[in-house]
């Protein structure tokens, strides 16, 4: 640590106690911003310190949609996003038109929108889901019912296969997920004997299928504190490796391929973040009756118990 950053974050905590503010940080923050943060969890997680924090201000450390689900369930809180720049590319892969083009296409069906999406597709939806609770999601739906799943294929196919349910899949994907392949994670197997392998479902379903288990990033650090086993093949975004070797000393975790990076994870800084409070930048703002629609789905979403 720098006699810089040491700074940065004495004046940080200085700014949360004048303001009642909190931080919420996504696993896949840098390590810095995670050591920081109040609350460092997956979407589904972060969603629900959102609703139900009273703290007045919510800096969120994460990418745009999840600052966006913070603003609608939160909506008498101030929501502070550090760095506008941080999107994430699966989010812009379905827009609200292209939802109401394929509703008007399968007319009764049930759009179930995982939460890397914008609030107005959010807002097109029935139900949303995460990586979390995605199967059970699903399971909710009744049995006659058609589900569209957007806008993430991958997520949608596992839930699909885990269900049996028949699901019309979007052709959106998450960019450093997409591109692992079962030979990388096989050569890491090979480099590794003995270790378990655990995949995020946004990961192909070859990939899922030599797994030896699907997870969100917080069901990872769940499982790897539960296990016996001491070394962990752990097929996501880099920065997962972060909470893991924190909370898990002794054991070791070992990431298969160059290609799981989020750059616009890796883009918040303790400096955006002190910019964030002294001067309310990057204020959310999602408009109110885009916010009352995305609304529902998402609670519906939070309501649904997990082994439905
Ligand atoms: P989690 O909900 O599992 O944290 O995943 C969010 C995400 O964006 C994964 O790429
Ligand atoms: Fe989006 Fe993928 Fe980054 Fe997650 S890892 S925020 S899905 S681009």
């Amino acid at each position: 640590m720098t006699r810089k950053q040491d700074r940065l974050i004495d004046e940080i905590a200085a700014l949360k106690r004048a303001r009642n503010a909190i931080i919420l940080g996504h696993n896949y923050q840098p390590g810095i911003i995670q050591d920081i943060s109040d609350v460092v969890g997956d979407s589904l997680g972060l969603s629900r310190q959102a609703a139900e924090s009273d703290a007045d201000v919510i800096v969120f450390c994460g990418v745009d949609f999840m600052a966006e689900t913070a603003a609608i369930l939160a909506p008498e809180k101030l929501v502070l996003f550090p760095d506008r720049r941080a999107s994430c590319p699966m989010a812009k892969m379905a827009t609200a038109e292209e939802v109401r083009g394929k509703k008007a296409e399968f007319p009764g069906s049930v759009v179930v929108t995982y939460v890397n999406s914008s609030a107005a597709v959010k807002a097109e939806s029935d139900i949303c889901c995460t990586s979390a609770n995605a199967v059970s999601v699903l399971r909710s739906i009744p049995e006659d019912k058609q589900i569209i799943f957007v806008p993430d294929m991958h997520l949608g196919e596992y839930a699909a296969r885990i269900t049996g349910r028949d699901v019309i899949l979007w052709e959106g994907y998450c960019p450093a997920h997409h591109h692992v392949t079962p030979l990388e994670v096989e050569r890491e197997m090979l480099r590794r004997p003995g270790a378990l392998v655990l995949t995020h479902p946004e990961c192909p379903l070859d990939v899922i299928e030599i797994s030896d288990a699907a997870l969100s990033t917080s069901g990872m650090l769940d499982y790897a504190r539960e296990s016996d086993a001491l070394d962990f093949i752990i097929v996501t975004e880099v920065g997962m490796l972060h909470p893991l070797s924190k909370q898990n000393p002794g054991k070791r975790f070992y990431c298969p391929s160059a290609s799981l990076i989020c750059p616009n994870m890796k883009l918040t800084t303790l400096s955006s973040i002190k910019h964030a409070l002294e001067g309310n930048l990057g204020v959310v703002k999602v408009d109110s009756k885009t916010a009352q629609r995305a609304r529902l789905p998402i609670e519906r979403m939070l309501a649904v118990p997990r082994d439905s």
